[in-house]
């Protein structure tokens, strides 16, 4: 079975054709971010208007590439949400227009779960990716992290997770974009801060780790998606997993709200970002109504990597410790990290000494928005009968969430 995936959420353009959900058969990307680094960040009317002129040239690419006509495909997925409404819409109508005319099922892919299938991938004849060597287990622990979204789900099967927590503010990629806006870095935040951090010290500064408590009133949202999402076969490592597993549905899924309405794997970034920017003032001589903008001029070389470094080690531990608590209350057999942050070494380098598993993570090119994860969940979702979407009238949902 062969899915073409397309994707086109923010400012990639970019299609891929995934075979059987384990193999990567072609993997094209096109960026406009050249369009958008003067801005600092992505205008949504440039990356939409880029989609329009790429999308069908990457696709044509990718057909291509995985040495296929139209006769071979047997389904089309796309990203229809969460993302930019003017870029999703690229993505959508041209997908709903090759599905009429080329008589294909549509899959309309949630992008968030996408990044998390990039894991799937474990074969390809493409030069210059490294893939695991085994697709991951369930249950399976995902630990999403890009420019919008930091989550941590466990999923006890396909289409079959709980949403264990997320960020109540800004999302960890875009604490790194903020990061490097404050010392001069360019955009994307993530490897500029990541290369300055490198010549930096870690431990120069201590910044802060939000501790949050329950979530209150209109925060708490039902996220339990399936009624047996906790039961089945993990190994029983500790009490609280073998108290949930032990009760009945109902009560499974009470306690797994409980779980989650107690906001112990919610994660906060705003202060975090806060922090970084007081600390840029303090050691510039500084105060608070000092422009932002004006501070990395004022900062030496040195100062921006020890800044950089603590930051990076402190977003990235936010993260893990989360993600290991994780592990222990609920034991989970694989633990996989998606989304663009998920490319990070530093990220990679904490959670494995972390976690008393071994992690086999995927190549940081299939981490980034791609099409190759769009496919990967089309194939799961042809092969376990998920609704097809109608081409006629299948619409974007630039809020969606998990
Ligand atoms: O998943 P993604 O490509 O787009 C969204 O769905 O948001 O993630 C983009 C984010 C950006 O915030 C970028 O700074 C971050 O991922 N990022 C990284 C790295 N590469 C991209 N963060 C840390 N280290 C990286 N190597
Ligand atoms: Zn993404």
């Amino acid at each position: 079975m062969k899915i073409l995936g397309i994707e086109t959420s923010c400012d990639e353009t970019a299609a891929s054709v995934v075979e059987n959900g384990d193999t990567l058969l072609s993997n094209v990307v096109f960026s406009s971010m050249d369009l958008h680094v003067a801005y600092g960040g992505v205008v949504p009317e440039i990356a939409a208007r880029s989609h329009i002129e790429a999308i069908i040239p990457v696709i044509k690419q990718a057909l291509s590439d995985a040495k296929c006509t139209w006769d071979d495909i047997d389904g089309i997925a796309v990203t229809y949400g969460a993302g930019l409404g003017g870029s999703l819409l690229v993505g959508v109508l041209t997908a709903r227009t090759l599905a009429i005319t080329h008589h294909k099922p549509l899959y309309a892919i949630n992008h968030v779960e996408g990044h998390v299938y990039a894991n799937f991938l474990i074969k390809t004849s493409l030069p210059d990716y490294v893939l695991p060597a085994k697709q991951p287990k369930f249950p399976m622990l995902a630990v999403i992290v890009s420019g919008g979204h930091s989550q941590l789900a466990l999923f006890q099967d396909h289409f079959d997770y709980t949403l264990l927590g997320q960020t109540r503010d800004d999302a960890i990629g875009e604490a790194f974009d903020k990061v490097a806006k404050i010392l001069g870095l360019p955009y994307p935040g993530g490897p500029s801060v990541g290369k300055t951090a490198a010549e930096g010290d870690p431990f120069k500064y201590e910044l802060p780790i939000a501790q949050l408590g329950p979530r209150t009133g209109v925060g708490i949202r039902q996220r339990i998606q399936h009624s047996d999402a906790v039961q089945g076969g993990a190994e029983e490592r500790n009490e609280s997993y073998r108290k949930v597993r032990r009760a009945s549905t109902a009560d499974a899924n009470a306690a797994m709200r409980a779980v989650v309405e107690s906001g112990k794997y919610d994660f906060s970034y705003s202060g975090l970002k806060t922090a970084v920017l007081r600390l840029a003032q303090h050691e510039t001589g500084h105060d608070y109504t000092f422009p932002s903008t004006e501070l990395s001029g004022a900062l030496s070389d040195a100062q921006k990597a020890d800044i950089a470094a603590s930051f990076q080690r402190t977003a990235v531990k936010t993260i893990v410790d989360k993600a290991k608590l994780a592990y222990e209350e609920f034991a989970p057999a694989s633990v996989v990290i998606a989304g663009g942050v998920a490319a990070s070494p530093e990220l990679r380098r904490q959670l494995s000494k972390a976690l008393p598993l071994e992690i086999d993570y995927t190549d940081p090119k299939l981490c980034t928005d791609n099409g190759a994860m769009v496919a990967t969940l089309g194939c799961f979702s042809a092969k376990y009968n998920r609704p097809t979407a109608d081409p006629k009238t299948l619409d974007i949902a630039p809020n969606l969430s998990m």
